[in-house]
């Protein structure tokens, strides 16, 4: 493979900034949109369309028909996360940087650097006998409405024997992993006013309300010191994983001290002391501040007392937890715990519903053989502490979903200096290749013609 072509065209769609949440950069979506589109083509894709919005569509396409042959539906998403804090990137973050071994860029690691992966794995071989399908996506990073709105309307759109997604990592370097479970998410505003306008501080402070001093209370209220979310009902669906799932999490590569002091790289770690990191990690949700908005944050200093204060938040949901539900415990206890004299009010901006996935398919031990035989390891299941929206809507048409990738864990997703490790692509596109071979073999065990067009 030439690897100095394929570094110069990954660099190429990297360069392009397609933040998804900020409208400042919808045609850089929709640059990115088109450079999936060529590449699909390029690939002698067929029904290259552009679907559900002019600025971030879903690309989707098709392979030639093979008939008889396994359908596998390719996802993926060309949208970024935003690149701040810039100042503390090395190399800015549109302008991929290769040092190390690694390329630097927002986007290497989550997802453009994969889907590039899956796809370059496709022109890697003597075309592989597999019906491809791909949908790759725009809006991931915010919630995935385009996407949503389109498989409402075109459900036909997942059908296939199995879907492949590598929008993650490996557990540890040198393991390669398939994920059972992802968490969901519930990303919401939280606004407090206390009164018609701001207020001198000095003229009124001390008998006053203060919107952020309120705001500051409710959130404390909603989640405790101890690390536990204080919403009625929030973890009455929560199911602790089984004593041999937590049994095989111990075998795991995971250190608690090497995870604090290398990953997090923090004083201490936090939350509900009795259940083990990865078990927080993994298998229970999650309350966070994301940042908050009002009042004075200027330069140098302004006495006054906010009359409004606003909180982005999310939490993380798991197994069995419901989006839909969790936004009515929110607003409920949002209502019950701001103070009489304030208003206080809960917009929800996008999440996701938790998925839980079986990986007993046979595609599953063929992924983790063609990881065997390039990598020197098998797969092994762990679970996901983030969150793909679209995945549970992926299975809904009987496809097996496997949740894999080629990242490694300290790839700085969503942060400054995000990474790929070269290594892990080169590698990665010949796992692929491998895994599409075997896929359409005539032993797979998921040659059936069900799915065939
Ligand atoms: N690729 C991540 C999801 C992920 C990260 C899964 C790490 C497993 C491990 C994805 O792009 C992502 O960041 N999703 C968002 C979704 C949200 C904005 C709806 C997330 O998890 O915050
Ligand atoms: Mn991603
Ligand atoms: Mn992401």
């Amino acid at each position: 493979m030439d690897q100095e072509r394929l570094l110069r065209e990954l660099t190429e769609f990297l360069r392009i900034p397609s933040v998804s949440t900020l409208p400042a950069h919808n045609q850089d979506c929709r640059a990115a949109a088109e450079w999936v589109a060529a590449e699909l083509r390029r690939l002698g894709g067929r029904d290259v369309e552009f679907l559900g919005s002019d600025t971030h569509p879903v690309v989707s396409g098709k392979g030639p028909d093979v008939p008889g042959a396994p359908t596998l539906l390719i996802y993926g998403h060309y949208d970024v996360q935003p690149p701040d804090p810039l100042n503390e990137w090395t190399r800015p973050p549109f302008e991929p940087t290769v040092r190390d071994g690694k390329i630097y860029a927002r986007g290497s690691a989550d997802d453009k650097g994969q889907v590039f992966c899956l796809l370059k794995a496709i022109a890697a071989s003597p075309r592989p006998p597999v019906n491809f399908r791909f949908l790759i996506e725009g809006e991931e990073e915010y919630g995935s409405k385009v996407l949503f709105d389109l498989l409402k309307r075109e459900p036909q759109r997942v059908r296939a024997d199995v879907a492949l997604v590598a929008d993650m990592s490996y557990v540890a370097p040198g393991w390669p992993a398939v994920y059972t479970t992802l968490r969901g998410l519930c990303y919401a505003e939280i606004t407090v006013r206390t009164s018609k306008t701001d207020l001198h501080s000095g003229e009124y402070g001390g008998a006053a309300p203060n919107a952020h001093e309120e705001l500051c209370r409710l959130l404390t209220r909603l989640k405790g010191e101890d690390g536990k979310i204080n919403i009625p009902g929030f973890y009455a669906p929560v199911k602790r994983p089984s004593k041999a799932e937590l049994a095989a999490w111990k075998k795991l590569p995971f250190n608690e001290k090497d995870f604090l002091q290398n990953r997090v790289q923090a004083k201490a770690l936090v939350g509900l002391k009795k259940y083990s990191v990865l078990e927080r990690l993994w298998a229970l949700p999650t309350f966070e501040i994301h940042g908050i908005l009002g009042g004075f944050t200027g330069e140098g200093a302004k006495t006054v007392i906010p009359a409004e204060a606003t909180a982005k938040v999310s939490m993380r949901l798991v197994p069995n937890q419901k989006l839909a539900a969790v936004e009515r415990q929110l607003a409920a206890a949002v209502n019950r715990l701001a103070p009489k004299h304030a208003t206080a009010s809960v917009r929800f901006l996008h999440g996701a519903d938790p998925a839980q996935i079986k990986v007993d398919h046979p595609a599953f031990k063929l992924l983790g053989q063609a990881f065997k035989e390039v990598t020197g390891r098998a797969t092994v299941p762990a679970r996901a502490g983030g969150s793909i929206p679209v995945v549970p809507a992926l299975a809904s048409g009987g496809a097996s979903v496997i949740l894999t990738g080629i990242g490694l864990p300290d790839d700085r997703l969503h942060a400054p200096n995000e990474k790929l490790d070269l290594k892990q692509l080169w590698d990665g596109m010949e796992v692929f290749r491998r895994f599409y071979e075997l896929l359409g073999s005539q032993e797979s065990g998921v040659r059936r013609p069900v799915h065939a067009p």
